[in-house]
C-alpha cells in the first residue's frame, strides 16, 4: 500500500515538474521604458505573448478576438477584414462626416443651454459615429449610447483590478452579459447585420467549426467570436479618449492661462484647416491641407496615448509591460518641453519614440490612415459647432493650479466634469 502512495507521489511530481509548476521562477514583471528595447520586444513577440496577457479582457468583455484568442489564422483572417473595412472612398468618407456632424448636433445640448458632462459626451458622439459611421448600423442606436459607455467604462475598470475574488467575478459576468444583450436587442433591430460583423462571424464559423456545430457544448466561447465588441473595443475605446484629449488641449487648456502662447496654437490657423479638412475629408486633405489637425492629433497620441501600456508575456512567463506614456513624455526622446502640448513637433518630421499604436507585426491596423482620419472628422466636427467650452468656477480653479502640466490621463480623471458648451455662430 504505502508502496502505492509512493509512487503516485512520485508521478505527481514528475507531472508538476513537466508542467514548470514545481521550482518555476515566481513570475515576474517588467517595466520597459528604453524605446529601442521596447520596440525590440514588440518586434519579437507574437500573438501568443499578448493573448497571455489579456486574459482578463476575454473575462471581462466576454471577446475572443485577436487580443484575447491566439489562433494564428483567424488572426490574419480578422486583420484582412479591418484592412478592408479601413480602406474608404471620399463618398464614405462623406458619409461619416454628414453623421458625425448630426451626432455633434444631437449630443451637445446646445438648444438646452448647452451643459454636458464632458466625458459622456464625447464617448456618446464617439460610439455613435462607429456604430452608425463605421460600422453602418443602420438603426436608432440611442439606447446603447446612453448606457453603453458607462458600463464599457465600468467593466475596464474591472478588468485592470488582479485580484478577483468570487463576489467582484460575479458582478463582472451581469454587467457583461447586460452590456452583449444591449448591442444584440440593438443588432436584431437593424434591417441587415452590418457588413464587417457579419463577416467576422463568417471567419470564427471557418476556423472554429466545432463551436458552432450542433453538438457543441462550449456555447459561449461562440457567443465570444460573434459579439460586436470583438471590433468595437479596439476602435472605439482608443478613439474617445483621443478626441477628449484634443479638445481638452485646444479648448480648455487656453482658458487656463492668463499669458497663453498662442505661437503654438494658432485658433485662425486651426479654423482654417478645420474648414478646408470637412470639404473633403480623407487622409490626404489631413496631412497636407490641414497638417495642423494632423500635428494635433499626432501631439495628442504622445501625451495621451490611449493604449499607456501594452503588456506581452514573455516565454518564462514573466509579463513585459511597455511604458508607452512614460518613453513618449520623456525628455531623452522629446526634448526639455516634452509634457507640454506642442503640435508643431511634428510639422514634417517624425520620431522613433511615437509608438501609440504600438510597433511590428501586431501594430495597429488602423494607425497609418484610418485612426487619424476618424479622429479628425471627430475633432474636426466639434470645432466646427462648438465655440467656446466654459468651465464652472470650482474645475476652473482646481485645473488652474496643474495648467502647466498635462491633464491627468486615466479613465477616472474627467469623471463629472460640467461644462458649457456655446454654440459657433
Ligand atoms: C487612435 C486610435 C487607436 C489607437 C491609439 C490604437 C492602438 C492600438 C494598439 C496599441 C494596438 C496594438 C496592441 C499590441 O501591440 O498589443 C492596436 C491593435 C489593433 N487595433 Fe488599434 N488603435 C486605434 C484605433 C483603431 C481602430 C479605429 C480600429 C478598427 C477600425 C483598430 C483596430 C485594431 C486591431 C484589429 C488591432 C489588432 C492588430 C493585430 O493584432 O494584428 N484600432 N491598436
Amino acid at each position: 500500500m504505502s508502496y502505492l502512495v509512493i509512487i503516485a507521489v512520485v508521478v505527481i511530481l514528475c507531472y508538476l515538474f513537466k508542467q514548470k509548476k514545481l521550482f518555476a521562477n515566481p513570475s515576474k514583471r517588467l517595466l520597459i521604458s528604453d524605446v529601442q528595447k521596447a520596440k525590440d520586444i514588440l518586434n519579437s513577440s507574437g500573438l501568443d505573448s499578448r493573448v497571455k496577457s489579456n486574459q482578463n479582457l476575454g473575462l471581462t468583455f466576454g471577446i475572443s478576438n485577436p487580443f484575447t484568442n491566439s489562433d494564428r489564422p483567424y488572426h490574419q483572417d480578422f486583420r484582412k477584414i479591418i484592412v478592408k473595412s479601413i480602406d474608404l472612398n471620399d463618398g464614405e468618407w462623406n458619409r461619416i462626416k454628414n453623421i458625425t456632424l448630426k451626432a455633434v448636433n444631437d449630443y451637445s445640448n446646445l438648444d438646452k443651454g448647452g451643459i454636458v458632462e464632458i466625458v459622456p459626451w464625447i464617448q456618446q458622439i464617439t460610439l455613435n459615429v462607429v456604430l452608425c459611421g463605421y460600422l453602418g448600423m443602420n438603426v436608432n442606436v440611442d439606447k446603447v449610447i446612453n448606457i453603453a459607455p458607462g458600463i464599457i467604462n465600468d467593466l475596464w475598470l474591472k478588468s485592470k483590478e488582479l485580484n478577483h475574488t468570487k463576489e467582484n467575478i460575479e458582478k463582472i459576468m451581469k454587467t457583461k452579459s447586460k452590456l452583449k444583450n444591449l448591442f444584440r436587442s440593438v443588432a436584431s433591430e437593424a434591417s441587415e447585420t452590418p457588413n464587417v460583423i457579419k463577416k467576422i462571424s463568417e471567419i470564427a464559423r471557418k476556423h472554429f467549426p466545432n463551436v458552432f456545430c450542433s453538438e457543441a457544448t462550449n456555447n459561449s466561447l461562440a457567443d465570444d467570436l460573434e459579439s460586436p465588441l470583438n471590433i468595437l473595443i479596439p476602435a472605439y475605446e482608443t478613439m474617445w479618449r483621443v478626441v477628449l484629449y484634443s479638445i481638452l488641449e485646444i479648448k480648455v487648456r487656453p482658458s487656463l492661462k492668463k499669458d497663453y502662447d498662442n505661437k503654438e496654437l494658432n485658433f485662425k490657423e486651426i479654423d482654417d484647416a478645420v474648414k478646408t479638412f470637412l470639404k473633403k475629408p480623407n487622409h490626404s486633405t489631413l496631412k497636407n491641407d490641414s497638417s495642423i489637425l494632423w500635428c494635433i492629433i499626432q501631439e495628442t497620441l504622445r501625451l495621451y496615448p490611449p493604449t499607456r501600456h501594452i503588456h506581452r508575456v514573455d516565454e518564462k512567463n514573466n509579463t513585459v509591460t511597455i511604458d508607452v506614456e512614460k518613453i513618449h513624455r520623456d525628455p531623452e526622446n522629446w526634448g526639455e518641453d516634452a509634457t507640454f502640448f506642442k503640435p508643431k513637433r511634428f510639422f514634417n518630421k517624425m520620431n522613433k519614440a511615437h509608438i501609440p499604436f504600438s510597433y511590428g507585426k501586431l501594430k495597429c491596423v488602423a494607425a497609418d490612415k484610418f485612426a487619424p482620419t476618424l479622429a479628425a472628422i471627430l475633432i474636426s466636427a466639434i470645432l466646427d459647432r462648438v465655440d467656446d467650452i466654459i468651465l464652472g468656477q470650482k474645475t476652473k480653479e482646481s485645473l488652474f493650479l496643474k495648467a502647466n502640466l498635462p491633464f491627468e490621463n486615466n479613465r477616472r480623471a474627467f469623471d463629472k466634469f460640467e461644462v458649457t458648451l456655446t454654440r459657433k455662430s
